[in-house]
């Protein structure tokens, strides 16, 4: 298998081939995922969300980022890692954000970093990208601005929101993007955008006009809670189906069912006599 990079997103768009992603926070999962071809793996900050168990995205560290990013990385032979940069690590200082964006790469070893925002953070892509590190953009729902926003609603239906997702998308192909992320926005406004701009676009909740898509993994396999968003298309119940092993051995257990001879270690009987 030869490894997945940004170069190979570009020459999938460029042959008008789909790019697949999904989210990944640990070793065993995203083995499986690479294992079944994934092309990329986000470590996303969603994260705080489905892992830690947080009410939103806000609260995750630098080093919650690093613990997940290096397990994710461990597991991964083929797919691309992108690791999202938390709240509060890139909006400081210019500094703070190539410093942070270089600790994801260099003591994560992803082999990009995600920021979420557009001409607001322009500069700091640039500067992250001259410093060597390929930077996937990400605009329209962008939860680090839950605040600014709301809540978690669709954005860009109007044409005033909808331009401004364009220019902030022509701003970060510029400022030397290598793709971008398009969350919940409008099928027609995510296919314009993905059309105008020539790297890729990864779509959740943005509709098939994308260059490529991507979803928690977590939704697509039916394991977290009871809320599924429009966009999210449920693949397996793994949640169910988890639960109802669990009831399967818990009830085993209770019955002296499990576990049964093929599962315990035998020896000569015989070494007994010698304990008493
Ligand atoms: O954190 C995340 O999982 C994301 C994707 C939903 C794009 O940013
Ligand atoms: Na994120």
């Amino acid at each position: 298998t030869t490894k997945i990079t940004v170069s190979t997103f570009q020459a999938m768009k460029n042959a008008r081939q789909k790019i697949a992603m999904l989210t990944a926070y640990d070793y065993s999962t995203a083995k499986l995922f690479d294992e079944a071809g994934i092309h990329g793996l986000l470590v996303g900050d969603s994260l705080g969300m489905v892992m830690l168990g947080y009410e939103n995205t806000l609260p995750v560290t630098m080093e919650d980022m690093l613990h997940h990013t290096k397990a994710v990385v461990r597991g991964t032979s083929q797919a691309l890692v992108v690791a999202d940069m938390p709240f509060l690590s890139y909006h400081v200082s210019t500094a703070e954000a190539v410093a942070n964006a270089g600790r994801l790469i260099k003591e994560g070893g992803a082999q990009a970093v995600k920021l979420e925002g557009g001409a607001a953070i322009a500069d700091k892509v640039t500067a992250i990208v001259r410093a060597e590190i390929p930077v996937m953009g990400h605009l329209g729902l962008t939860p680090q601005s839950v605040h600014k926003f709301g809540g978690f609603k669709v954005q860009g239906k109007t044409s005033d929101a909808a331009r401004q997702i364009l220019d902030d998308a022509l701003r970060l192909e510029e400022a030397g993007a290598f793709a971008l992320v398009l969350e919940c926005i409008p099928e027609a406004v995510a296919k314009l955008v993905s059309e105008r701009l020539t790297i890729p676009t990864i779509g959740i909740g943005a509709g098939g006009g994308c260059d490529g898509q991507i979803l928690v993994y977590q939704d697509m396999l039916g394991m977290y809670g009871a809320f599924k968003p429009k966009f999210v298309k449920q693949y397996a119940c793994l949640g169910e189906l988890m639960k109802g092993a669990v009831r399967q051995y818990m009830e085993e257990v209770a019955q002296g069912r499990f576990p049964a001879p093929e599962h315990a270690f035998s020896t000569d009987a015989s070494i007994l006599d010698k304990l008493y």
